[in-house]
Order: C-alpha cells, then sequence, then structure tokens
C-alpha cells in the first residue's frame, strides 16, 4: 500500500487536484469537504482510473467532525501517513466595510480547521513515529495588500503555527514532518467566495490574467511527500511566472 492521505477541501481545486494525482501515484486518499456530492463524484472519477479513495463530509471549523475523520481514515486504513489541512476560503474585503461575520468564518475555516487537523492527526502519527503534515499557506502568508489583512493574516498565522509544530517534533524526535505549501493565484472556485463586488471584480480581472492550474499545486505537494523520510521540505513558495507580488 503507498501512503494513506487525507485532504481537506478536496471537493474542488486544489484538493481536488491533489486527490487525483497523489491517487493516480498509487497512494489510498481519503477526501473531506461538506459538499458531499462532489466528494462522491470525486472518488467514483479515482476509482474508475484505477485508484484507491473515500470521502468524509466533514466541516473542518467542528473538532468533532475532524477527529470523526482521522477515526474513519484509521478505521478504514489502519494508518495516516500525510494530513493535508487544505480547506479555506479567502472572502477579501476592507476593514471598513465590517464583514466580520466573514472575518470569523476566516479565523474559523483557515486557522481553527487546521488547528483542528492537528489535534487529530498528530497523536496518531506520535503513536506511529512517523507522518507529515501539508498546510496550505499561501503568497497572502508572506505579503500583505490593502483589503487582504484578514486572508493575509491567517495564512501568515498556519506559517507560524506549522514551524511550531516542525520544532517541537523535531526535538522530540517524532520523524514527523510539516511542510507549508504558499501558492499565488492558482484558478479554483476560492475567489467565488468574495463577496464585495469591486474586490471580486479586481480579483477575477487577476486570476484571468496570471492564475495557473491547480496540478501545479498537487505536483508541489506530490513532491514535498516523495522527498526521502530524512529531508523535509518545510515550504514551497510557488507563483505564475508572470504574478509581480
Ligand atoms: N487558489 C488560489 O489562488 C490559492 C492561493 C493561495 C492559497 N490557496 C489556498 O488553497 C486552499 C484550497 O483552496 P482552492 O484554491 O482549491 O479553493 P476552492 O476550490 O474554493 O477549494 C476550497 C475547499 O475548501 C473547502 N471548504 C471550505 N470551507 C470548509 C469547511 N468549513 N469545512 C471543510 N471544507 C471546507 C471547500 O469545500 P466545501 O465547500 O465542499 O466544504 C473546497 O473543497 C485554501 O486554503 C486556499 O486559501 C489558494
Amino acid at each position: 500500500m503507498g501512503k494513506v492521505i487525507v485532504i481537506t477541501g478536496a471537493s474542488s481545486g486544489i484538493g481536488e487536484a491533489t486527490a487525483k494525482l497523489l491517487a493516480k501515484q498509487g497512494n489510498p486518499v481519503v477526501l473531506a469537504a461538506r459538499r458531499e456530492q462532489r466528494l462522491q463524484e470525486i472518488v467514483k472519477d479515482i476509482e474508475a482510473a484505477g485508484g484507491q479513495a473515500a470521502y468524509q463530509a466533514t466541516d473542518v471549523t467542528d473538532r468533532k467532525q475532524v477527529q470523526a475523520l482521522a477515526d474513519f481514515t484509521i478505521r478504514k486504513f489502519g494508518k495516516i501517513d500525510v494530513w493535508m489541512n487544505n480547506a479555506g476560503l479567502m472572502p477579501q474585503s476592507t476593514f471598513d466595510q465590517l464583514k466580520v461575520d466573514e472575518w470569523d468564518r476566516m479565523v474559523d475555516v483557515n486557522i481553527k480547521g487546521v488547528l483542528y487537523g492537528i489535534a487529530a492527526a498528530l497523536p496518531v502519527m506520535r503513536k506511529q513515529q512517523s507522518g507529515q503534515f501539508i498546510n496550505l499557506s499561501s503568497v497572502a502568508g508572506h505579503v500583505v495588500h490593502a483589503g487582504s489583512g484578514v486572508y493575509a493574516g491567517t495564512k501568515f498565522a498556519v506559517r507560524a503555527i506549522s514551524d511550531g509544530l516542525r520544532q517541537e517534533e523535531a526535538a522530540a524526535g517524532s520523524h514527523i514532518r510539516v511542510t507549508v505549501i504558499s501558492p499565488g493565484a492558482v484558478a479554483t472556485e476560492l475567489p467565488n467566495t468574495i463577496t464585495d463586488p469591486a474586490t471580486k471584480k479586481n480579483v477575477d480581472a487577476f486570476y484571468a490574467e496570471d492564475a495557473i492550474a491547480a496540478d501545479r499545486i498537487a505536483e508541489a505537494v506530490a513532491y514535498a511527500i516523495a522527498a526521502p523520510e530524512d529531508t523535509s521540505i518545510n515550504e514551497i513558495l510557488i507563483r505564475p511566472t508572470k504574478q509581480i507580488v
């Protein structure tokens, strides 16, 4: 058996592309997101292509559901080799619009969802004395623009959390690896989470011009997973060639 890989936010975009590529490479994949029908269809596609996959409807803002995803994976495949915290949303707007519900949502999904994933998978990996977290940050985890303060804040947080975890696991000698993937513009459904019309227009225009395919990010994830166990690819920052910042 290949590596057992759990992917949150696997119903579209980067998560879907990564699930399909890793399954094609012979790894059993467990897909999680809220849209169950999408997950069902993707699992069918993977199986039709000869891969092994399962899904569990999961809202990453609910710790119990994230724990249930880990339990389901252990029951189904007996181990968790890789846990990819990928679920995220990007409803960008300026602070003066006070879209506080959207700030809450970004904190809940982009930060707390990642923490719940760590809480669910870390004890399993500690017991195995092996495992890898793949956490999705962003170019926005490195650079802030007007209108992206909260989103960038969540993505800076993912990098901080990831490096804290990496250092602790290195000190503990647990053999657990931590990888941050920080993409620039990737053609996915992500801009659809923007509700401010002016921001949406700008982001859509920028994505139409610059965005690269989600497959590129899937390939970067596959590279980080394939590195020898004594080597930890800590971050991959990956932009469209045309993207300036
Ligand atoms: N596209 C880019 O340009 C870009 C750049 C940098 C970083 N990223 C990061 O890449 C990650 C994947 O995004 P994407 O670009 O592939 O966008 P996407 O196509 O919109 O995918 C987002 C995924 O997250 C899931 N999701 C949202 N809320 C969730 C929740 N509460 N519980 C579980 N799943 C949830 C969605 O599924 P359901 O709606 O079915 O739950 C969907 O599968 C995100 O963390 C994003 O911030 C993307």
